[in-house]
């Protein structure tokens, strides 16, 4: 039973039983919810192709697709990137809250590209923007939680299966997300992106990263690139957006390699370095995102 979220979340067994959500929501996960998106309604820049009709899907309503969603998404997710407690704390209830917003994408029951999303309150001020990935899990979590009525949806994450990226297809996931958030009536949709090139320049302050386009006008980060194509623009960074803490042995476990003394890392896949302490026996990771709003 794991959908992409969970994928990117590796849940906690214990958590496995907490919360169901109110009824509303137990009648909305159980509610298929099948829409299709033509390759060709919404234009992107690479049309054509073999693409046929998408079938959209919740993974509460295909759970069956669980095994196919692990072997396409987690190859394409760093190690580490499982072992954020924020994300694991959080976990079963996002599932049992928000299953309307975690999408996947079915080429003829093939999945090809999914993402999901957290309802949150957010007033459009950059000053009030969630404290990043994490931030914006604990604000929907804690909110829904407390009634707070949201009025955004934050975009957490989206994949496309190797082999078929390339073809504009996270931009239908992200376009899928946009259309429930309408749907739904959250009149904004932000998202902590985690550029996929960021990682080739963990040094850079992603300030400046942030500024760097193309002769195109566009970003030279495919992944921003394709949130621009649909409009999306750059709030700016995401600080401490998400954090990783472990034991020395288990970031050598993760990042597959070793770390001798006590000083900063440049870690496959991270977006800025690791701070290592053998003397504490503490690997600590900052993750720095970018916030990008595209309604
Ligand atoms: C990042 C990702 C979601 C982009 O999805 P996509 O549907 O392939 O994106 P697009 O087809 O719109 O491509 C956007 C640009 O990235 C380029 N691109 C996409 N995948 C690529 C790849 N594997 N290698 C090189 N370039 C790639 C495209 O050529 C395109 O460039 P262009 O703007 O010059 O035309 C996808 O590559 C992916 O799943 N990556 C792993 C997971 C991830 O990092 N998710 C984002 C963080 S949550």
């Amino acid at each position: 039973m794991i959908n992409l979220r969970q994928v990117a979340l590796t849940p906690d067994p214990a958590d496995a039983h907490r919360g169901h959500g109110t009824r509303e929501e137990m009648e909305a996960r159980s509610k298929p919810i099948r829409d299709t998106v033509r390759r060709g309604q919404q234009p992107t820049h690479r049309e054509g192709g073999t693409v046929r009709d998408l079938e959209i899907v919740t993974s509460a309503d295909r759970r069956d697709l669980g095994e196919q969603v692990t072997a396409v998404f987690r190859p394409v997710w760093p190690e580490f990137i499982f072992h954020d407690p924020i994300s694991n704390k959080y976990t079963s209830q996002v599932e049992a809250y928000f299953p309307q917003y975690d999408v996947l994408l079915l080429d003829e029951d093939e999945v090809v590209t999914g993402g999901w999303g957290v309802p949150i309150q957010w007033d459009g001020t950059s000053a009030s923007l969630p404290g990043g990935y994490d931030g914006a899990l604990i604000s929907a979590v804690t909110g829904h939680e407390n009634s707070v009525p949201p009025d955004t949806l934050c975009v957490m994450a989206a994949a496309v299966k190797p082999g078929r990226q390339g073809g504009g297809l996270a931009g239908k996931a992200l376009t899928a997300l946009r259309e429930r958030a309408t749907a739904s009536g959250l009149q904004r949709v932000i998202a902590p992106v985690r550029p996929t090139l960021k990682s080739r320049y963990p040094l850079t302050p992603m300030e400046n990263f942030a500024r760097w386009a193309r002769s195109d006008g566009l970003h030279l980060d495919p992944w921003i690139r394709a949130h621009q194509r649909l409009g999306a623009s750059i709030l700016g960074p995401a600080p401490r957006s998400m954090i990783i803490s472990g034991t020395v042995a288990e970031w050598e476990d993760w990042a597959k390699m070793a770390f001798p003394e006590t000083g900063q890392y440049i870690v496959p896949d991270a977006l800025d370095p690791v701070d290592i302490d053998r003397e504490r026996d503490r690997g600590t990771y900052a993750e720095t995102n970018l916030w990008m709003r595209h309604l």
